[in-house]
């Protein structure tokens, strides 16, 4: 593996190898101490985060790498530097890898066209968040098994969401066949790609196993757009109410960050049924896996 850009991009091998090396540290993550020990991570994010950026960061010091973070605010961005510039400018620096997280759909895989270190990518406008998806995977896979045969309503913010188009493309590609969407016509992708769109929160959730739920992407919006988080909460929110009509094993999901009380019923969040602190644990696992197989992909059962 060369770059971690999308879903798409992994061949069936690579993806296996990055589930099964993310499931197997998850096991055991003290076996992999130091197995990157001298390596160097650059993690360059011109937006904000804290699951991704810190997850990154405590993946490749758990590996034994160092680490060096990019802060967009105190840096010659605000003098008016290029992304393409900046990249370039860290890369002098030869890191190994760098994990680059941009507003811009597209921004990562144009920096990885002409790159001579490995890119990945944490995060590209509404396009694709893949060490996301690979998490959810995990998470997925430890409290059922498998991914395939499971029924899950994703509600919200999709059409705005990376999150959302590359769970989908993961999930699909393991099996699951039954994706229900659900979120005001404005929300909801203008091509679903032959998934169900339901009107309420109560039809998506009917029977599901694993509820989504994503958070109103505010930064994609503009001033008129912006929905009112009140009236959002009685249109989309999850309630224990609502969710009761989900299957009795039904599971919640959140990528992050949560704003309780809109998206999703505070006591929910901390719930019994919900997994979004497993979510943040398995994150530094299936980036500690990405970044083996980048960087020792012999190690990781991948040719280098
Ligand atoms: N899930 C996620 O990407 O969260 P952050 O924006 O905090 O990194």
């Amino acid at each position: 593996m060369q770059h971690l850009l999308d879903i798409a991009s992994l061949d069936k091998t690579q993806l296996q190898a990055l589930l099964d090396l993310a499931a197997e540290i998850a096991r055991q993550p003290r076996g992999y101490a130091d197995r990157l020990r001298g390596r160097f991570l650059v993690n360059l994010f011109m937006e904000p985060s804290t699951r991704t950026r810190m997850s990154f960061e405590t993946a490749a010091k758990r590996l034994g790498m160092q680490v060096v973070n990019f802060h967009a605010d105190a840096s010659s961005a605000v003098k008016g530097e290029t992304l393409k510039d900046t990249f370039q400018t860290l890369q002098a620096m030869q890191p190994d890898a760098i994990a680059v997280r941009h507003s811009r759909d597209g921004a990562v895989a144009s920096l990885a066209a002409t790159a001579t270190t490995h890119v990945i990518n944490a995060g590209d406008g509404c396009a694709q968040h893949p060490t996301q998806a690979l998490l959810d995977a995990v998470t997925l896979q430890q409290v059922f098994g498998a991914v395939a045969g499971l029924s899950l309503a994703i509600v919200g913010d999709i059409r705005h969401s990376r999150v959302a188009r590359s769970d989908v493309e993961l999930f699909t590609r393991l099996g699951m066949t039954d994706i229900r969407l659900a979120g005001p016509p404005a929300m909801l992708p203008v091509d679903a790609g032959g998934l169900r769109c339901c009107g309420s929160v109560d039809e998506a959730v009917a029977g599901a196993n694993v509820v989504m739920m994503l958070r109103i992407q505010r930064e994609r919006l503009g001033e008129s757009e912006q929905p009112d988080g009140e009236r959002w909460f009685s249109d989309w929110g999850l309630t224990s109410e609502r969710l009761a009509r989900a299957a009795p094993d039904c599971v919640i999901m959140h990528p992050g960050p949560v704003n309780r009380g809109v998206e999703i019923e505070s006591e929910l969040v901390d719930g019994s049924q919900s997994l979004i602190t497993r979510q943040v644990a398995n994150g530094v696992y299936a980036r500690m896996a990405v970044l083996l197989c980048l960087l020792d992909g012999a190690a990781a059962g991948l040719s280098d």
